[in-house]
C-alpha cells in the first residue's frame, strides 16, 4: 500500500486553495487533502500535521509565508483560543464571497446542481448581532465565570468579552459572574456528577431590549435566594423574564423538559419587520435579527404571492416566516414539533391579528402523509429544517404533495445539496435562485435559500 505523503506531528509546506464547508482552508501534498483552521484562499503556509487519517489529514498553522491582502487583525481578544468563531481573521467581504463559494461547491459536488449561487447579503456592521447566549459554567477557587467550551474541547474560554454579544449581554454576563461568585452557587462537573450549576442561558429581545435568564440546574435548590433576584433586578431592570431549568440526570447533555419561572414574565418579546413575537426558553428564534428580517423579506418576493394561495410551511417554529407570507396568502398550514414554540406560534398569529395560519404540532414527516388525502393543492411549500436537513420521509412526502414552489431555508449548505438532488432527481423540480444571506457573520455558518419551480 502506498504510504500517505503527510505524517503526524511533522511540518509540510502548501498553497492554500479553498475551503472545506466549515471554512477550513484546504491545502494538498500530492493530491492529499490537508484541513487548516484559520488560514485563507491563496496563502502560502507552513503546517504540522495534528490528525492524519487515510484519506485526508488535519493541520495547525505554524507560520503564513505568503499573507493574503483580505488578512486582518482579529478583534477578539481569544479568537485564536475560542473557536465559536473561525472567520475573523478575513475582512469581511472577503468573508460573504467566501460562503457563496461554499455554497456553490457543496451545490455542484454534493448536489450535483449546476447554479450560479447569487452574491451572499452581508450586514453593513457585522458585529455583536446574536440575541442568545448558551453558556458553560466554571469555578476556580471559587470565582465562577461564564463562558464556551474552545472548539473539540473541555477547555474553558471566558465570554464576558465576546464580539458577536451585545454590550448589554456582556455586561451581564460580567454582573452574574461577580455575584453569582458571592453566593452558595456550586458548579456542575460533568465528570464526577457533582455540583449544581449547569449552564446560563441569556436571551435579548434587540426591539425591546428586554432579556430572559435561565439557569440550567441538577437540582431544585439553586444556591442563590430572592435577594439575589431581586438585586438583579434593580441593577438590570432589562431582565422582564427568569427561570430555572432542572436536569437531574447526569449525563444528560440535553436540555431538562422541568422549566421554573422565578421572576416576571414568561416570555420575551420580540419583533421582525411590523411583527411582534412572543418567545418562550426553548423555543427556536432566529438569533440574527437583522438579517431574518431581510430573509423573510426574500422569501416573500420569491413567492410572489397574489392572496389567493395556499402555503405549507413546515419546521415553522414561533411562525416567524408563516406570519409574514399569512399576510399575502388565502391560507397557511404550519408545522412544529415542539410543543412550546407552537404554544408561540399560536399566541404570535394572535399578537398580529393573522386569522388564516392553521397550526399542527407534529412531525412534518407523519402530518405530510394525513395532509396528501386532503386533495388540496399547495401553491408554495416552505421548508426549514435544523442542520440535518430533511428526513427521507418528509422529502418524499414533499414531491407527493407536488406544491408549485418549494423555498427551501437552510442553515447547512451540505444537507442543502443533499435534499436538493433528491428534489430535482427526476425533473419535477428545477433549481431556479440559491441566495445566501449572512446570519452569522464572523463564524463558518451559513444561511441561505433555495427557491424551485415545478
Ligand atoms: C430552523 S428552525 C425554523 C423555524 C422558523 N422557520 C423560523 O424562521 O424561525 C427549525 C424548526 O423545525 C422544528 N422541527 C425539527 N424537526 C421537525 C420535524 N421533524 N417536524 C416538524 N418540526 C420540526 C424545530 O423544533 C424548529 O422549531
Amino acid at each position: 500500500m502506498k504510504d500517505k505523503p503527510v505524517h503526524l506531528e511533522e511540518d509540510y509546506e502548501f498553497l492554500v486553495n479553498g475551503y472545506s464547508h466549515q471554512g477550513e482552508g484546504i491545502g494538498r501534498m500530492d493530491n492529499f487533502t490537508i484541513f487548516v483552521p484559520g488560514v485563507i484562499s491563496g496563502e502560502r503556509v507552513r503546517v504540522k500535521i495534528s490528525e492524519a487519517k487515510k484519506n485526508f489529514a488535519r493541520g495547525r498553522l505554524e507560520e503564513i509565508i505568503l499573507s493574503s491582502p483580505f488578512r486582518v487583525e482579529p478583534r477578539c481578544p481569544v479568537y485564536n483560543f475560542c473557536g465559536g468563531c473561525q472567520l475573523q481573521h478575513i475582512v469581511y467581504e472577503k468573508q460573504l464571497e467566501m460562503k457563496k463559494e461554499i455554497v456553490e461547491n457543496a451545490l455542484g459536488r454534493i448536489g450535483k446542481q449546476n447554479i450560479k449561487v447569487l452574491p451572499t447579503i452581508g450586514m453593513k456592521d457585522p458585529w455583536r448581532y446574536r440575541n442568545k447566549g448558551y453558556f458553560q459554567v466554571n469555578q476556580e477557587k471559587g470565582r465562577i465565570r461564564l463562558g464556551f467550551y474552545k472548539a473539540g474541547s473541555y477547555d474553558f474560554v471566558p465570554a464576558a468579552e465576546c464580539v458577536l454579544f451585545s454590550m448589554q449581554i456582556n455586561r451581564l454576563v460580567s454582573y452574574l459572574e461577580d455575584q453569582l461568585s458571592l453566593q452558595k452557587v456550586t458548579v456542575y462537573h460533568s465528570k464526577t456528577g457533582g455540583g449544581n450549576l449547569r449552564n446560563v442561558l441569556i436571551r435579548e429581545s434587540r426591539s425591546r431590549g428586554e432579556i430572559m435568564i435561565v439557569f440550567f440546574t441538577k437540582e431544585d435548590n439553586l444556591g442563590f435566594d430572592q435577594n439575589f433576584l431581586n438585586d438583579l433586578a434593580k441593577t438590570f431592570p432589562q431582565v422582564v423574564s427568569v427561570y430555572q431549568n432542572i436536569n437531574r440526570n447526569p449525563k444528560a447533555v440535553l436540555l431538562g423538559k422541568d422549566f421554573r419561572l422565578l421572576k416576571g414574565e414568561p416570555d420575551l418579546e420580540d419583533a421582525l419587520g411590523p411583527f411582534r413575537f412572543k418567545i418562550s426558553p426553548q423555543s427556536f428564534f432566529q438569533v440574527n435579527v437583522a438579517q431574518a428580517e431581510i430573509l423573510n423579506e426574500k422569501v416573500l418576493e420569491y413567492a410572489n404571492l397574489s392572496g389567493e394561495e395556499i402555503v405549507i410551511d413546515s419546521y415553522c417554529g414561533t411562525a416567524a416566516i408563516s406570519i409574514y407570507v399569512a399576510k399575502q396568502a388565502e391560507k397557511v398550514y404550519g408545522i412544529e414539533v415542539e410543543k412550546s414554540a407552537a404554544r408561540d406560534a399560536i399566541i404570535n398569529c394572535e399578537l398580529n391579528g393573522i386569522s388564516n395560519l392553521k397550526l399542527f404540532t407534529g412531525k412534518v414527516e407523519g402530518w405530510l402523509y394525513k395532509w396528501r388525502r386532503s386533495g388540496e393543492e399547495v401553491h408554495l411549500m416552505i421548508v426549514d429544517p435544523p442542520r440535518r436537513g430533511c428526513s427521507l420521509k418528509a422529502l418524499q412526502g414533499i414531491i407527493k404533495i407536488k406544491p408549485r414552489k418549494i423555498i427551501y431555508v437552510s442553515c447547512h449548505p451540505a444537507t442543502l445539496a443533499r435534499d436538493l438532488k433528491y428534489l430535482t432527481k427526476d425533473g419535477d423540480y428545477k433549481l431556479k435562485k440559491v441566495l445566501p444571506i449572512d446570519m452569522f457573520p464572523q463564524t463558518s455558518h451559513i444561511e441561505c435559500l433555495a427557491y424551485l419551480k415545478r
